[in-house]
């Protein structure tokens, strides 16, 4: 599968060579054309690098992109994205409390649907640090939880198999909405990661996610 990925940082980076170790092709999408052919380099495989109206014309389309500026780059590539299934993984956080600044909703995941109202979105990977997605999975040892949440059934399932084959245990939470919840989840983290924790706290509620 061609999976577009727009931006250049570390949750690209990271979740572009799972996608790549997956046999996957990893469309990577940044400002700089110069940027994205270097870290499609980087992650090796037959990544390529572009620039973001490409990546956005991909089946599968991840929004990596720094959270403030999420939601205009989903608006101005609106068309493209017309039908694809949609990855948003932003976390609207701002120091030094890294509450959510849509704590009152909509999410961000949400602003993202209403800004591409053709594209099939999904909530994933949000609560992951890149950090812990950029370690080998290690054999034997328990996989990153991932939440899904989307109110396209199809999508949803879509983006579980993926999260699977990238080496996750993705949890269906439910609907979009579900996001808001998230989006605080992943600020409760980052606090915590901020106050000392070591990242690698990645929620998890269950040791064993539901099938
Ligand atoms: N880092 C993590 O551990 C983590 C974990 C979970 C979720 N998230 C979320 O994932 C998203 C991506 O985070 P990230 O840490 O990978 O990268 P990031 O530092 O937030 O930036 C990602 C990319 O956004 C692009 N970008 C577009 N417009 C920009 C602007 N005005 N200013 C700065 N960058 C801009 C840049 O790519 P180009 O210039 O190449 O286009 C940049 O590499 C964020 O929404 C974040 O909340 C991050």
């Amino acid at each position: 599968m061609r999976v577009g990925l727009l931006g250049t940082g570390p949750m690209t980076r990271a979740i572009g060579a799972r996608l790549v170790q997956a046999g996957h092709t990893a469309v990577i999408g940044s400002r700089d054309a110069q940027r994205a052919a270097a870290v499609a380099r980087d992650i090796g495989g037959d990544a390529h690098g572009t620039g973001y109206r490409d990546a956005a014309a991909c089946e599968v389309v991840i929004v990596a992109v720094h959270d403030p500026v999420a939601v205009d780059v989903v608006a101005g590539l609106s068309e493209v994205l017309d039908g694809a299934v949609l990855i948003d993984l932003g976390n609207p956080l701002d120091p030094p409390h890294w509450e959510s600044r849509y704590a009152g909703g909509p999410s961000l995941a949400e602003r993202i649907a209403d800004a591409a109202p053709g594209a099939r979105v999904v909530k994933a990977f949000n609560t992951v640090y890149a950090e812990l997605l950029a370690l080998p999975s290690a054999a034997g040892s328990e996989p990153p939880q991932t939440f899904i949440a989307s109110d396209d059934a199809e999508a949803a399932a879509l983006v579980i198999a993926l999260a699977r084959e990238l080496g996750t245990a993705p949890v269906d939470v439910g609907s979009l909405r579900m996001a808001r919840h998230l989006e605080a989840v992943a600020g409760f983290e980052v606090a915590m990661v901020a106050s000392g924790f070591a990242a690698a706290v990645a929620t998890r509620l269950s040791a064993v996610p539901p099938a």
